[in-house]
This record gives structure tokens, sequence and C-alpha cells, in this order.
């Protein structure tokens, strides 16, 4: 039997590359996501590719759809569930009084609870598969909390503490739960997005990158395995911020953000 993906918010960007990346290594890939004509593209690419595809709508943010989809997909998959990532997410960039706090609340609900919703839901499933791997798309603004973009950076804060206590907790289960961080890239969620650190910094990275990323972590060298990377930062800037964070003093970290924000 073939290992399976379940993949939030497949139809574009991140989510869609890494499907197709998963698909064109054997995995029967689930898709899904609240666009259902991007669904179906995928799905007549993954089964061009000679791979099963299973896609349906969800919404992340409904706890019940989630329960769903996930039998459903793991019943199709032969009662696998090896890798299931944690992609649908939004963006909403902006000075935090100017953005309505309904829009605030979406980022939350989608970026935050749905996350929750998924890991739920997904639990019994990872736990009866050997070896599985929770994938979390956090962002390298979990690094230190971002200006213009504050809701979305702590929900990434979210995703990365999420990250790393159930690594802890589930790691014992035989359970892997990793994140990724990387710096902007250019999909949908960054087309016309103009702030301080996306004018410094630019959007530099493709949903490939991320992609090519994802695949190495969740099957990772010996040496990795041994030394139990938990965050995978992706490309070279996010790389040097993780670690610069974690050696420099908080007033030079601050510093930097500001400059990078150019709100110095
Ligand atoms: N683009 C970036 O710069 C960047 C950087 C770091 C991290 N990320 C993270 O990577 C992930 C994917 O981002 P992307 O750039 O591919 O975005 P994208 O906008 O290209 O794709 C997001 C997908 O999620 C789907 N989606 C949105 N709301 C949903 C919901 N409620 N339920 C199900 N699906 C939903 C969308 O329909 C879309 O297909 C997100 O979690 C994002 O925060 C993105």
């Amino acid at each position: 039997m073939a290992k399976s993906v379940f993949i939030t918010g497949a139809a574009a960007g991140i989510g869609r590359v890494t499907a197709l990346k998963f698909a064109a290594k054997g995995y029967t890939v689930g898709g899904y996501d609240v666009d259902e004509a991007g669904l179906a593209s995928l799905r007549d690419e993954i089964t061009k590719l000679g791979a099963t595809a299973v896609t349906g709508h969800l919404d992340v943010t409904d706890h019940d759809q989630m329960v769903t989809r996930l039998d459903e997909f793991v019943a199709a998959a032969g009662g696998r569930l090896d890798v299931f990532i944690n992609n649908a997410g939004i963006l909403v960039a902006g000075p935090f009084e100017e953005l309505a706090v309904p829009v605030q609340h979406r980022m939350i609900d989608i970026n935050c609870k749905g996350v929750v919703n998924g890991l739920h839901a997904a639990h019994p499933h990872l736990r009866r598969t050997p070896g599985s791997v929770v994938v979390n798309l956090a962002s390298a603004s979990a690094i230190y909390g971002q200006a213009e973009l504050a809701v979305y950076s702590a929900t990434k804060f979210f995703v990365r503490a999420m990250t790393e206590a159930l690594d802890v907790e589930w790691g014992p289960q035989g359970i892997r739960v990793i994140s990724m961080w990387p710096l902007y890239v250019q999909t949908a969620m960054t087309h016309g997005v103009s702030t301080g650190t996306t004018k410094s910094l630019g959007i530099n990275l493709t949903a490939e990158d991320v992609a090519t990323d994802i695949i190495a972590a969740v099957e990772p060298s010996w040496l990795r395995r041994r030394l139990h990377q938990v965050h995978f930062p992706v490309g070279r800037p996010a790389k040097l911020f993780a670690a610069g964070s974690r050696f420099s003093p908080a007033w030079l970290t601050r510093l930097l953000n500001k400059r990078l924000a150019g709100t110095e």
C-alpha cells in the first residue's frame, strides 16, 4: 500500500506544489481546500502523474468537516496517514489599528483554530501509522513579532508553540511533529502585499522552494534525524534570522526588526 499525505489548502500555492511533489514520489495524495475548481485541476494533474488523488471540500475552521474528510481519506488510503500537512492559511497585512477586528479574527480562526482542528482529528490516524509525520506551516514571522503583520505573525507563533508542545507529547507515540519557517514566498498570499519588510527583504522564495524543503524534512537524512530538528527555516535569510535570534541579545534582535520594518 502506497504512503499517504493529507494536505489542507492544497488547491493553490505551497500546498498545491507540495501535493504534486508527493504524488511524483508515489504517495496517495489527499488535497483539501475551499477552492473546488483549484482542487479539480489538481486532481487531474496528480492523475496524469500516475498517482492516486482524493480531493474534497474542506473549510479548516469546521471541526466536524475535518473529522469527516480525514476519515474518508484514510479509508481510501488503506487505513494509513503517513503525513499530515497543516498548510491552509491566510494573511492580511496593514497597520494593526486599521485592520477591522473581524478580519483579524478570521486569521486566528483559519491559522490557529484550523490547525487545532486538523491536529485533533488527525491524531488517531497518525498514531495508528508507524513513522507518521505532521508538518505545520509556520513562517519566519514566528521568529520575532512583525510590524504590519501583528496578528498574522502571532498566529505563526501559535503554530510554533503547537509544534514544540506536540513534538514533546507525541514523540513517544511515534509521531514526528515539525514546522516550516519560510520567509516571503511568491504566491497569491503575498500578491499585492507591501510592508516595510516586503520592501527591505523582498519576496524571493517560490512555492517550489518550500515544497522541496517539506519533502526533505519529512524524509530527513540520518544526521538530521539524530539532531531531532523540529523547526525548518526555508531559504538562507530565514536560516540566518533563526540562528541569529538564538544568539543575539534581545535589544539587537529588536533593533534589526525595527530597521527591516523601516520604523527607525
Ligand atoms: N506566501 C508566503 O509568503 C508564506 C510565508 C510563510 C508561510 N506561509 C504559509 O504557508 C501556507 C500556505 O500559504 P500560500 O502562500 O501557499 O498561500 P495561498 O494563498 O497561495 O494558498 C492558500 C490556500 O489555502 C486555502 N484556504 C484558505 N482558507 C481556507 C480554509 N478556511 N479552509 C481550507 N483552505 C483554505 C486557499 O483557498 C488556498 O488554496 C500558509 O499557512 C501560510 O501562512 C506562506
